[in-house]
C-alpha cells in the first residue's frame, strides 16, 4: 500500500493566546481509501483541509501529498489534489458547462480537450441535463456536485472535500456516496470531513476522529469498531423458561452479563446478554442455546452505530 497523504505532528495556531487549532496531529492515508475526518464544530477539520489544499500556513510539522510537501512544493501538490471547499464562490452568470471549461483552462488543459472533460464530468455527477443552464439556477445539492466536478477537472489522485454532505437531502447524500464509490473504483483516494459520522459511516473505509485539534482515534473503520466495542449485546426472546435460560447463561464463561429486558408490547420475554468476543461467539451461543433445547423465538444483536461509539469515545467512557 502506498501512502498518498502523510500528516506528521502538525500544529497550527491562529492566535498565541488560544489553544492551537491543530495540536501535533499525525495520521496517514493509503491510496484508494475513502477516509473520513470526523469531529465536532471547531475541532480543526477545515483548518487541516485548507493546509492540505496549500491555502494555509502552519507552525510546525510536515504534510506530504504523494510525497510532495505542501509548504515547499505547493505546485506539485495542487496537481495531485482536487479541493472542494465547504463554501465556494460560484460564478453565477456562467453556464454550467462554461464553468467547468473555465476551470479546466485554469489548470492549463488544452482548449480542444476541455469540452470533452466537461461532458464526462457532468455525466459523472449527474448534471448533464443542466449543462446549458446558468450556475446560479442550480439548487444547493447541484452546486455541491458541480463543485465536485470542478475539483476533478485536472484528474487529481486525491480528492479533498470539506463537509460535502452538509445541507444535502437524504437522496442527494446517497448520490454523493455513489459518486465517491465511483471515484474509488477509478483508483482515486477520497478524504472528506464531517461533523456527523452517520453521514459517512457506510461509505468510508477509514476514519480519523479529531477533537480540539487532537486525534482521538484513527484507522480502518472495522478495526475501530472492534476496538471500541470488544463486547456484543444480544437480545434473545424465549417462548418460555426464561429463568432456566438465565441460570444456564450466567454459568457460561463467555457471558459477562444477563438481565431480563423490559417486556415489550406483544413481544416474547427477553434476556439482554452481554457476550465477550466477536461474531463467532455470537453465532456459537445461538447454536448452544438451541442444542440445549431452549425455545428461542428471536435472536437479535444490538448494533451500535459508529456514531454512538464515537460519542462514548469523546465522553471518555471508552478509552
Ligand atoms: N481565521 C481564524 N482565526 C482565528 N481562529 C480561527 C480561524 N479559523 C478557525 N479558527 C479557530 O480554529 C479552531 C478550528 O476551526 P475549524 O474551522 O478548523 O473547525 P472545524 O472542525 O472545521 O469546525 P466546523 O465543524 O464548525 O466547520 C476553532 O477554534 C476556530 O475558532
Ligand atoms: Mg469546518
Amino acid at each position: 500500500m502506498t501512502t498518498i497523504l502523510d500528516v506528521q505532528q502538525v500544529t497550527k495556531r491562529y492566535r498565541r493566546t488560544h489553544p492551537p487549532a491543530l495540536d501535533k496531529l499525525s495520521f496517514h492515508v493509503e491510496e484508494g481509501a475513502i477516509y473520513a475526518f470526523v469531529g465536532p464544530n471547531g475541532a480543526g477539520k477545515t483548518t487541516l483541509i485548507r493546509i492540505l489544499a496549500t491555502l494555509l500556513r502552519f507552525d510546525s510539522g510536515i504534510v506530504r501529498v504523494g510525497g510532495y510537501r505542501v509548504d515547499t512544493q505547493p505546485r506539485d501538490v495542487r496537481r495531485l489534489l482536487g479541493y472542494i471547499p465547504d463554501e465556494f464562490g460560484l460564478y453565477g452568470e456562467m453556464l454550467v458547462r462554461e464553468y467547468l471549461e473555465f476551470f479546466a483552462g485554469c489548470y492549463h488543459i488544452d482548449a480542444a480537450r476541455r469540452p470533452g472533460i466537461a461532458t464526462d464530468l457532468l455525466d459523472l455527477v449527474g448534471l448533464a441535463h443542466r449543462a446549458d443552464d446558468e450556475v446560479r439556477t442550480l439548487s444547493r445539492g447541484m452546486r455541491q456536485r458541480l463543485g465536485l466536478a470542478r475539483a476533478l477537472v485536472h484528474d487529481p489522485a486525491l480528492i479533498v472535500a470539506d463537509e460535502p454532505a452538509a445541507g444535502l437531502d437524504p437522496r442527494a447524500r446517497i448520490d454523493l456516496r455513489e459518486i465517491f464509490r465511483v471515484l474509488q473504483e477509478m483508483g482515486k483516494t477520497v478524504f472528506l470531513s464531517s461533523h456527523v459520522l452517520r453521514e459517512l459511516d457506510d461509505v468510508a473505509t477509514h476514519v480519523a476522529i479529531v477533537e480540539q485539534g487532537q486525534l482521538v482515534a484513527s484507522g480502518p473503520i472495522e478495526e475501530i469498531r472492534a476496538r471500541l466495542r470488544p463486547h456484543r449485546r444480544i437480545r434473545i426472546g424465549f417462548l418460555r423458561g426464561l429463568d432456566d435460560a438465565q441460570a444456564w447463561l450466567v454459568a457460561r464463561p463467555d457471558i459477562l452479563e444477563v438481565e431480563a429486558a423490559p417486556l415489550t408490547n406483544g413481544g416474547p420475554p427477553m434476556l439482554l446478554v452481554t457476550l465477550r468476543g466477536g461474531e463467532e461467539a455470537v453465532a456459537s451461543l445461538l447454536q448452544d442455546l438451541v442444542a440445549q433445547g431452549f425455545p428461542v423465538l428471536t435472536y437479535l444483536e444490538e448494533k451500535d452505530t459508529l456514531e454512538s461509539l464515537f460519542l462514548n469515545l469523546t465522553r471518555g467512557i471508552v478509552s
